[in-house]
């Protein structure tokens, strides 16, 4: 089976005339891309193998909630996919009640949801044991009353991992992929400085239904080999 590979743009790239460059050479079979939200129009339109993710979503429809972004507009837009809990999004102030929530309204509009959770360092450096338990609070309280799984996918990025070129080794994370399944029933991505040169480490686990890839999407050329690899 062909893994899934999810490109997070993040806050890039500067300009809309570069997001549909960008999206042009990233349109492959297996691959979600997450633009940033004014892009998204705009990368709807050019592609045609790969699906649209948003980085982020608010919980309520439709009222009084100056600069959020609805489930239901994102869909309006032909968003499949909607990121949840990234841990960037976490450290700006997303606790674990407002990701549960953001959870139950992408899930409870027939959207997929890739729900982030990792541990950071400071627990790592205890060992497995303790990033699972750690992982394993989040995701109780992410899952919170989250009955239907048909639709979420967990991203499992320990936050150490992320943007520093610094990956987990991939029979630890298979190890916690395995762990997280077992609590989740859901479908797993690792997440965190992914590149071509160790995407296949992670993608040849069978604990490991895909990949998360940040700073390597921005780079058509190394993330087309890690689509490949898959
Ligand atoms: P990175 O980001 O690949 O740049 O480490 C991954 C992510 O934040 O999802």
């Amino acid at each position: 089976m062909r893994k899934l590979i999810i490109a997070n743009w993040k806050l890039n790239p500067g300009t809309e005339k570069g997001a549909v460059l960008l999206a042009r050479r990233e349109d492959l079979a297996g691959v979600v891309i997450a633009p940033p939200f004014p892009y998204i129009p705009a990368v709807a339109k050019v592609l045609k193998q790969a699906r649209l993710a948003a980085q982020d979503a608010f919980p309520v429809s439709q009222g009084a909630y100056t600069g959020e972004v609805s489930v239901a507009q994102l869909k309006s837009m032909g968003v499949q996919y909607v990121i949840v809990g990234h841990s960037e999004r976490r450290a700006l102030g997303d606790t674990d009640r407002m990701v549960n929530m953001k959870l139950k309204a992408v899930l409870g509009k027939g959207l997929k949801a890739v729900l982030c959770i990792g541990e950071p360092w400071s627990v790592r450096r205890r060992g497995l044991t303790a990033a699972k338990s750690f992982v394993k609070g989040q995701l109780m309280k992410d899952l919170k009353g989250v009955r239907i799984k048909k639709n979420l996918i967990v991203a499992y990025e320990p936050v150490w991992a992320i943007g520093s070129g610094r990956p987990d080794k991939p029979n630890e994370s298979a190890v916690i992929a395995e762990f997280v399944k077992k609590i989740s029933g859901a479908k797993i991505l690792y997440g965190g400085s992914v590149t071509a040169g160790n995407a296949a480490q992670f993608l040849g686990r069978k604990e490991i239904d895909g990949v998360l890839v940040g700073g390597a999407s921005l780079r058509p050329a190394e993330f087309k080999k890690i689509v490949s690899s898959s």
